[in-house]
């Protein structure tokens, strides 16, 4: 259970902040006003909440959240194909894994629950057991694309009891309550007349619909008892048309609180089979702030249920209006918490400045599907609790450190030896920091991205960091200030691709962003990077009113940009009528008569296709900037070489292979290879946090 003490220490530190009040649901007190909401990160071990899951949220009970929600769609039965690293809620081997997670997080003085669901239609059959996918009815979900089978009786059966096992395992896990998922997975999938096109019982009319739902909270109920905390978090409002409307949605909350099926109903507002429609129920940056608030307030004032609700709530001056204007009871700030999981204990200590944003990037949840796992863009420690401090100890001995450039790794770099108490120097040839995250950010739709450099400056000036601007550091630059330690953060350079003929007459991405150039009439874009910047660019020259296309030897477009990064971009080719072209690349640029002649080849045939343009743009990543590195190599004890089994294994570097050097030298972030943000923000800390 959580802590009194703790409880009183917040409640007591700050007594009129409304989202720091206590609320009681049942038996159940919680400390404050803020929650996570489930969400699946994808730290599962064998389906099990190991070491990884349990220390992630552990962290956020540790910096004073009130409640956090585990899993995000833990699976309650063998034919819900684990789509994202569900957790096998249907597995008995689960309940220690839960019961040490629920211990320690209570330890720390927070509730903890899970979200239980059967994934339906929402997964795909090639993964886990191979069961085939089961749904109301054999309609294929845009998303994942399985074709299911329209469930039997006996699977119905099958699945409501499993539900009931599923919950039964939580109690006895020591989870202060579960939630149903009901939005796009089988519970509601028999809800919604979109996905239910049956003609038996649990198909056809409005209770018919309910049908399978009620059996399920029924069994549950039977199965935990009264007194265990039920909730649902549902689509009060698919917002499409045949859907479930508000209405509807209000009937069916109003339903299930009369015949006392659950606890608290958890506000989702929205549909998600497509990318663009799971974008409107998890905005992602360049979208509004809260866009759903308001709605959970009319479900609150229509129901005596204690309502949440959690949709790009990620500052806390947001959140504390969801609860002082009575909105919600609880308020979710989940991806705001994987940027900074100490959100509330910053606010009790008056803190709130310090504060790591959530800038929307969403990079966490569109690596669920990329690369198996939810990384934050700008907080390399989340989810490596065990390894990476998020909280950074100040070591032993002072040093004199000087970073060179203040992009995201420089920044990083900085901020972490200023923690350790370090005294640190910063050096930067603009006049501002961010490197090509300010580049980033010049896409107005992608402005939020600022918030990684402007939260690092704001450290910088805290921690005492002295920032150089408008110095193009050179060896002697470096060397003048004596430094024990020297960090190489210069970043790179766009670099144009290898064609043929006439490389020079293409422009890069970086010219178009930055604004120095404004490409008109027929463009052609050569993405050969299959990223941000490529796309970024692109989609500002689809706007600007010229005619573009897009040429990508890969399979598809922006190949290392997940699902719901894409939608924006798709939107703008979609409505400026761009034309892409996948499996293709620029074989040359000649002039011709005033204008471009491109030569159009492929990877696959010999077939070439001629175009002929305007301005031809291309993007093929960036060179590291790394003069300044090479000339300071000889100086340096390591000669700029990194001990990896010190820095893996979370130790100081201490290689010396020239022992007339005078500082130790590394190179972090892009000056080392083209990587993203999140690569140079890891680069730094797992290098500094050991210096
Ligand atoms: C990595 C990740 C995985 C998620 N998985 C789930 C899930 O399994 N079930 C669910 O109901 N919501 C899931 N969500 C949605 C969150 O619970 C939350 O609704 C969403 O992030 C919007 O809230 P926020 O703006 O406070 O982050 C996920 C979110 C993230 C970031
Ligand atoms: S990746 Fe972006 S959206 Fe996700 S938690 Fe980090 S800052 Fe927020």
């Amino acid at each position: 259970m959580p802590v009194v003490d703790g409880r009183l220490a917040v409640v007591d530190a700050l007594p009129d902040d409304p989202l720091l009040q206590p609320f009681t649901l049942k038996h159940l007190t919680l400390r404050n006003r803020v929650f996570s909401s489930s969400h699946e990160p994808a730290y599962s071990e064998d389906g099990m909440p190991k070491e990884r899951y349990r220390l992630y949220h552990v962290e956020k009970a540790k910096g004073g959240i009130g409640m956090t929600m585990t899993a995000g769609s833990a699976v309650v039965a063998e034919d819900s194909p684990p789509a994202f690293g569900n957790l096998h809620a249907y597995d008995d081997a689960i309940v220690p894994w839960i019961r040490r997670m629920t211990d320690e997080i209570h330890e720390h003085g927070a509730a903890c629950m899970i979200q239980l669901t059967h994934l339906g239609r929402r997964t795909g059959w090639a993964q886990d057991d191979w069961l085939p996918v089961v749904a109301p009815s054999p309609l294929r979900e845009p998303a994942h694309r399985a074709v299911p089978k329209e469930a039997e009786d006996w699977d119905i059966d099958r699945i409501v009891g499993k539900y009931a096992d599923a919950a039964e395992r939580m109690q006895a896990g020591g989870m202060d309550g579960i939630e149903i998922e009901s939005y796009g997975h089988l519970f509601d999938q028999f809800w919604s007349p979109l996905t239910n096109r049956r003609t038996d019982e649990y198909g056809g009319s409005f209770e018919n619909r309910l049908r399978f739902g009620w059996r399920v909270l029924g069994g549950i109920r039977e199965r935990v008892g009264p007194d265990f905390i039920v909730g649902i978090r549902m689509a009060v409002d698919e917002t499409v048309p045949g859907g479930i409307d508000a209405e509807t949605g209000l009937e069916i909350v109003s339903r299930l609180e009369a015949d006392g099926l659950v606890d608290f109903v958890n506000v989702i507002r929205g549909y998600i089979a497509t990318e663009p429609q799971l974008i409107n129920v998890i905005p992602i940056h360049g979208m509004p702030s809260a866009p759903h608030l308001d709605f959970a307030g009319l479900v609150r004032s229509s129901t005596s249920l204690a309502v949440l609700h959690a949709s790009k709530v990620d500052d806390v001056a947001t959140a504390r209006h969801a609860i002082r204007e009575g909105k919600v009871d609880l308020v979710g700030m989940t991806r705001a918490h994987l940027a900074d999981p100490h959100i509330v204990r910053k606010i009790v200590e008056g803190r709130e400045a310090e504060i790591r944003p959530c800038v929307g990037a969403t990079y966490c949840l569109d690596r669920i599907y990329e690369f198996g796992e939810a990384l934050c863009i700008h907080n390399a420690a989340t989810s490596r609790e065990e390894t990476m401090p998020h909280e950074i100890p100040r070591a032993p001995a002072a040093r004199r450190v000087v970073v060179v450039g203040a992009g995201p790794a420089g920044l990083e770099a900085a901020r972490v030896a200023g923690e350790r108490g370090h005294d640190v120097v910063l050096l930067e040839a603009m006049p501002w920091a961010g490197g090509q995250v300010r580049l980033a950010a010049r896409n107005p739709r992608r402005r939020d991205l600022l918030g990684i450099v402007e939260w690092r400056v704001g450290e910088l000036a805290r921690l005492g960091v002295d920032v150089r601007y408008d110095v193009l550091a050179e060896g002697g630059d470096v060397t003048a200030l004596d430094p024990d330690v020297v960090i190489v953060a210069t970043g790179g350079l766009p670099q144009l691709p290898e064609v043929d003929a006439g490389a020079e007459r293409m422009v890069t991405s970086w010219d178009v962003l930055g604004g120095d150039v404004t490409p008109t009439g027929d463009v052609l874009f050569f993405d050969d990077n299959g990223t941000h910047s490529a796309l970024s660019a692109a989609e500002l020259i689809a706007r600007s009113g010229a005619r573009l296309e897009i040429v990508t030897p890969e399979r598809m477009l922006g190949i290392d940009i997940g699902g719901m990064n894409h939608v924006p971009y798709a939107r703008a080719f979609n409505e400026t009528d761009t034309r892409i072209t996948l499996n293709q690349r620029v074989l040359a640029v000649r002039p011709e008569q005033g204008r471009l002649c491109v030569e159009v080849g492929s990877d696959h045939s010999k077939h070439v296709a001629v175009r002929h343009v305007d301005w031809v743009v291309a993007d093929h990543g960036t060179a590291a900037s790394a003069d300044l590195y090479f000339e300071l190599k000889p100086l340096s004890t390591n000669r700029g070489a990194i001990d990896y089994a010190a820095l893996l294994g979370g130790r100081p570097q201490s290689l010396v292979t020239n022992p007339d050097g005078r500082f130790q030298l590394f190179r972090i972030g892009d000056a080392v290879a083209g990587r993203n943000i999140h690569a140079a923000v890891y680069d730094a800390l797992r290098l500094l946090k050991d210096l």
